[in-house]
């Protein structure tokens, strides 16, 4: 019988941000976005945790290489995240509202083919934006 397993891989990211709706009032966007808006970004500390499936292989008893889920997550999501300006500086998130769960969606459609490509299939992307709160999105 073949068995399917999920494994997930986590990464860490330092971003800065703003939430701002450039057709709305500042005082509409400071009611709806509220410190989100602050005019001067601001920041956080990123956890994403990204979950793949498989059969296992049976040669190397693995679903997929970790090694090779954290350097594609390296190249293709987290060298263009950390200590970048979210808004500004990452070319898949150009006009973007740049949302937790906007973040996500943006993964996902990064990643999505590698990860095919490599044999297994993308289950969810999470990220933590704050202790509280975080987002997962599971390509619906
Ligand atoms: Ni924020």
């Amino acid at each position: 019988m073949s068995r399917v397993v999920h494994i997930t891989r986590r990464e860490r990211f330092s971003a800065a941000h703003k939430l701002y709706n450039s057709e709305w009032t500042d005082e509409k966007n400071q009611e709806v976005f509220g410190k989100c808006a602050n005019s001067n970004w601001h920041g956080h500390n990123y956890e994403l945790f990204v979950t793949v499936k498989s059969t296992i292989n049976p040669e190397t008893g693995f679903v997929m290489d970790l090694k090779s889920l954290s350097d594609l997550l390296k190249e293709k999501i987290i060298n263009h995240l950390d200590h970048k300006n979210l808004n500004l500086d990452t070319p898949f998130m150009k006009n973007i509202m740049s949302s937790t769960e906007n973040i996500c969606v943006a993964i996902w459609d990064e990643i999505q083919p590698d990860i095919e490509k490599k044999g297994a299939e993308l289950v969810v992307i999470k990220l933590q934006e704050t202790e509280n709160n975080f987002v997962e999105y599971y390509g619906e």
